[in-house]
Formats: structure tokens, C-alpha cells, sequence
């Protein structure tokens, strides 16, 4: 008989708006399934950024209708080994619906469970907030990684962020960590760049990736092409940043 995968449930969250999360959970998605792994995608925000960089507009069966509870999740495949769950901007409305029922933050993890076992990883999209959306996504995660923007006030309300995720684990879901904070639109040559990195590595007990993803125009630009940075443009920094990091992760979890 085939052996079952343990799928390993990540959020990329971070509650600051325009850091690199849907960018991230793109190139870390294909980054991993460069390096031999099944991997489905899930599009957590109602701007459907991530759907729409493959191609995928307001497609019929999305996140939204699953977690209403009108139909089971159907992944759609994009590349051999790479699926995805696609959102829609009715997604905006989700929160305010699953909260007048029991149990609102384990509607995900209720949706997502029955696909344990298919993929060796799970990716989730966060929207730019801490709302019952990221909730939902802590609570059927392993773990969050969370990009940082390389710039001033960048560290400003990580704590929250940090807060949170200790009230998931304590009151939610026991086995939850922040797995590491990843720095983003890094540029060496910035004083202020260098220096954050070193103030998130003194200040905060959480670990932080030694991958640091550069400023690439590449990857603000394989989006439009509808393609992740691999088949883009795989000689870019890009490329060569976020296949570190997901080495880096495949050795984490
Ligand atoms: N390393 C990078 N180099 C250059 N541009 C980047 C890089 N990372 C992300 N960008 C660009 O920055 C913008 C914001 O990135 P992205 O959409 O991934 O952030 P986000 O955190 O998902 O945003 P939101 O909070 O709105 O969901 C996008 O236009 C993206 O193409
Ligand atoms: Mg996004």
C-alpha cells in the first residue's frame, strides 16, 4: 500500500500589509516542489493575490464557499506536484458569518484536515490582519514564518503578532511555534537593512532564517507573467534566495 503523507500545515503571516507574504508563500510553494515535494497552496485573503498570480480568477470552488461549508475543498493543480485552493474577494464577508456559529476558529482546520496526508506540505496565505482569518490558519498550522520587511518601523507590532501566537498556543492548539521571522526586500547596501537583522536576531527570542530575500524586480514581476519565480526567471536572486530558504525550511520541519 502507498504510504500516507504528513502533511506539514505553515501560515506565512505577518498582520503589516505589502511584506512579501503572498510572494512568499508563491516562492517557498515552488521552492519546495523544486526540491522534490508535493505541495498545495491555500489563498487565505480576499485580494486573491496568490490565485491570480497562477492564473486563477474567481474560479467557482474556492476557499470561501469551503469554509461556508457549500462544498469540500477541491485543490486545483498548476504544476505537476503544485495545487492550489483559490480565494475570492466574497471572502471579505467570512469573518463576520463563521462568528455567529460555535467553534468559528476551527472551521479551517475542520476543511483542511481531510486533505492531511496528500501533500508533504500545506502553505496558507494570511490576509494583512489578526483577525479570525489568520486565527482559523494558526489554528490548523504546525507553525507561522513570518517575512519582515527590511525597513524602518518594520519591527513595530511584531509583538502582537508574537502575542497572539501565544494565545493560540495556549488556549487553541498546544503544538503551535512561530517557526522563524525571514527578512524581505533586503538590500545590503542599506545601513538601516543591515542593521535590522541584527536587531531582530537581539531582540526577540524567535528565530530568524539565514536567507535574507533580496529587493528582485523579478519577483514583482513573475506575478503578471502568471509564473512563480522558477520558471520566470531562475537565475535571478530571487530564485536563488527563496530556493535557500525553503532548503532552510525543509531542514526546520
Ligand atoms: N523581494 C522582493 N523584491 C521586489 N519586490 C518584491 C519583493 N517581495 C515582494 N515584492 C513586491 O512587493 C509587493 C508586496 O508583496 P506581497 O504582495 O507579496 O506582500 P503581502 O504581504 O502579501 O501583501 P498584502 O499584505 O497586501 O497581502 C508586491 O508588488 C510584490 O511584487
Ligand atoms: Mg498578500
Amino acid at each position: 500500500m502507498k504510504q500516507k503523507k504528513q502533511s506539514k500545515v505553515i501560515s506565512i503571516s505577518n498582520h503589516k500589509g505589502g511584506v512579501g507574504k503572498t510572494t512568499s508563500a508563491i516562492n517557498i510553494g515552488a521552492g519546495l516542489n523544486k526540491l522534490g515535494k508535493k505541495v498545495l497552496l491555500v489563498d487565505l485573503d480576499a485580494q486573491a493575490n496568490l490565485s491570480q498570480s497562477f492564473g486563477l480568477k474567481e474560479q467557482p470552488k474556492n476557499i470561501y464557499g469551503a469554509l461556508r461549508g457549500d462544498y469540500v475543498l477541491e485543490p486545483i493543480t498548476v504544476i505537476h506536484d503544485l495545487d492550489i485552493i483559490p480565494s475570492t474577494r466574497n471572502l471579505r464577508t467570512i469573518e463576520a458569518e463563521l462568528s455567529t456559529g460555535a467553534g468559528a476558529e476551527f472551521v479551517l482546520k475542520e476543511i483542511i484536515d481531510p486533505l492531511i496526508g496528500q501533500y508533504d506540505y500545506i502553505l496558507l496565505d494570511t490576509p494583512p490582519s489578526l483577525g479570525l482569518l489568520t486565527i482559523n490558519a494558526f489554528v490548523a498550522s504546525k507553525m507561522a514564518l513570518i517575512p519582515l520587511q527590511s525597513e524602518y518601523l518594520a519591527l513595530q507590532g511584531l509583538e502582537s503578532l508574537l502575542d497572539i501566537s501565544s494565545q493560540i498556543k495556549r488556549r487553541l492548539n498546544p503544538t503551535f511555534k512561530i517557526g522563524g521571522i525571514f527578512l524581505t526586500r533586503y538590500d545590503q547596501r542599506k545601513m538601516l537593512n543591515r542593521s535590522i537583522f541584527d536587531s531582530i536576531s537581539d531582540s526577540f527570542s524567535t528565530p530568524v532564517f539565514k536567507t535574507k530575500i533580496r529587493e528582485n524586480i523579478s519577483l514583482a514581476e513573475a506575478p503578471t507573467n502568471e509564473l512563480d519565480i522558477f520558471r520566470y526567471e531562475p537565475k535571478s536572486n530571487g530564485a536563488e534566495d527563496y530556493l535557500n530558504l525553503s532548503n532552510e525550511i525543509l531542514k526546520l520541519i
